[in-house]
């Protein structure tokens, strides 16, 4: 078979096509496909002949107790983390340029070496006295952080090996270059080498090492998906412009619960913790009003309250308005068309705006009934109690499904002052003295019930 001379690469996810196209058939994004020339394989470099060495194979038990993990202080990180940083992971941390990644990473950098950690940061973006300046400002000057501004891997590694270090933090990865690639900094091949070759770093040294990775919105430059499947640990920066908060989420994690999130604040000295985000969340709630339903969720091991917020306007356009923020616009469609289909209740020739206050996400499921809750509420006129949350799975068929952890969801809304609740018939609750718990089968006589339809 004849050998590409080039590859199609998206920038986006790093698949790789046999020719050009306008749109990624492997992630859907558009414009992100590049010729890039192959990673490979120069002649000779096939498996023509075994000629490696044998690998040293072993049994699965051990006497050694497992490596402590690295706590940082800043508990809404250590938590994302799995209960800290484990020695010799690999982690990387994703998101808008700007979100403020390198500031959360130089305070974590600070922690980990207040707390005793060798922490070695890296910046291949910022010169040294640059980032000093931000230590200063964020009250850090003092911390035994080992600063470098470097962009060649070589060095990097060199470096590294020196001084082996417990934490070292990479800012960012689209700015590092090997010498062994023929490619530009923050190109496809060039994050892929760079990124593995600091993983492996990682597992043979035993140094946790923190990638910095920006999302990319135009092609040129390849975006953090690239190197999801290649470390142990990738956490995502997430915010809306306009809000200070900022959350942290595991999307994936070898060695703790996924979708745990950390919220965060910034502000003028940094970025600071938020102890209870439902309080925060809900803290611009005022009067019971129509469109507003609060969500009890979960993410990842902490249950947090949400506001789902609903409006709902005649529509002048043939196609009516769906403006979804915060929420998975395929659910909410789902939703609406189950509420049409099984309660005969029609959003035709309405616009429809949802949307999660704060700047929150919410991936759960079971949001399914607030968000059916706020549509329903928004489209009566009518407000639902002030004191009630909801939760709940709606199905195609219009019933609704328990789900997981009702306890810790209603034990955090008593907490918070919320003393009744909408859920599933087939929830399972015990002990929860003081809570008034409504159920409801299916969607349609919670409807009746709710909205008196
Ligand atoms: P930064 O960490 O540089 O973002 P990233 O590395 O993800 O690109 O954060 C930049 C933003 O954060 C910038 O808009 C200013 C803001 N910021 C504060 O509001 N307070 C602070 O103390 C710092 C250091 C930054
Ligand atoms: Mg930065």
């Amino acid at each position: 078979m004849a050998k590409p001379t080039t590859a199609f690469t998206c920038t986006a996810c790093g698949a790789t096509h046999r020719k050009w196209a306008g749109k990624c058939d492997a992630c859907g994004a558009w414009n992100s496909i590049i010729e890039e020339a192959p990673l490979s394989q120069g002649p000779g470099r096939g498996l023509g002949t075994l000629k490696g060495k044998a690998v040293p194979l072993s049994g699965l038990a051990t006497q050694e107790a497992p490596p402590p993990r690295a706590m940082s202080g800043i508990a809404e990180l250590d938590r994302v983390l799995g209960g800290g940083l484990v020695p010799g992971s690999a982690i990387l941390v994703g998101g808008d340029p700007g979100i403020g990644k390198s500031t959360l990473l130089l305070q974590a950098a600070a922690a980990f070496a207040n707390s005793g950690q060798q922490a070695i940061y890296i910046s291949g973006e910022e010169a040294s006295a640059q980032v000093r300046m931000r230590a200063q400002r964020l009250g850090l000057g003092d911390a035994p952080v080992r600063l470098g501004a470097e962009t060649a891997l070589r060095d990097i590694l060199t470096t590294l090996d020196a001084e082996r270090p417990d934490v070292a933090i990479i800012d960012s990865i689209q700015t590092l270059w090997s010498d062994q690639i023929e490619a530009a900094p923050g190109s496809v091949s060039q994050v892929r080498a760079t990124a593995h070759e600091l993983v492996t770093f990682a597992k043979r040294r035993g140094t946790a090492v923190i990638l910095v990775g920006h999302v990319t919105k135009e092609g040129q430059i390849a975006g953090p998906r690239v190197v999801e499947h290649m470390v142990d640990t990738v956490l995502y920066f997430e915010g809306e412009r306009g809000h200070q908060f900022r959350i942290l989420r595991a999307h994936k994690n070898r060695f703790g619960p996924a979708d745990e999130i950390g919220v965060f604040e910034m502000t003028g000295g940094g970025l600071s913790e938020v102890a209870n985000p439902s309080a925060l969340f809900l803290s611009e709630r005022g009067e019971p009003s129509p469109g507003s339903a609060v969500f009890a969720g979960i993410e990842g091991t902490r249950p947090v309250l949400t506001e789902v917020q609903a409006l709902i306007a005649p529509s002048t356009l043939a196609s009516p308005r769906r403006t979804v923020v915060g929420l998975d616009s395929g659910r909410v469609s789902t939703i609406l068309a189950v509420l049409e289909a099984r309660c005969a209740i029609p959003f035709a020739g309405l616009d429809v705006f949802l949307n999660v206050a704060g700047g929150m996400r919410v991936n759960e499921p079971a949001a399914d009934l607030a968000i059916a809750a706020a549509l329903l509420s928004a489209r009566e006129d009518s407000a639902l109690p002030a004191d009630c949350v909801l939760f709940g799975e709606i199905s195609l068929s219009g019933a609704l499904r328990p789900v997981a952890q009702a306890e810790n969801r209603l034990k955090e809304a008593q907490k918070l002052g919320f003393s009744r609740a909408i859920l599933p018939t087939a929830t399972k609750v015990e002990g929860l003295a003081g809570m008034r718990i409504n159920r409801a089968p299916d969607l349609t006589s919670f409807v009746g019930e709710t909205f008196g339809a």
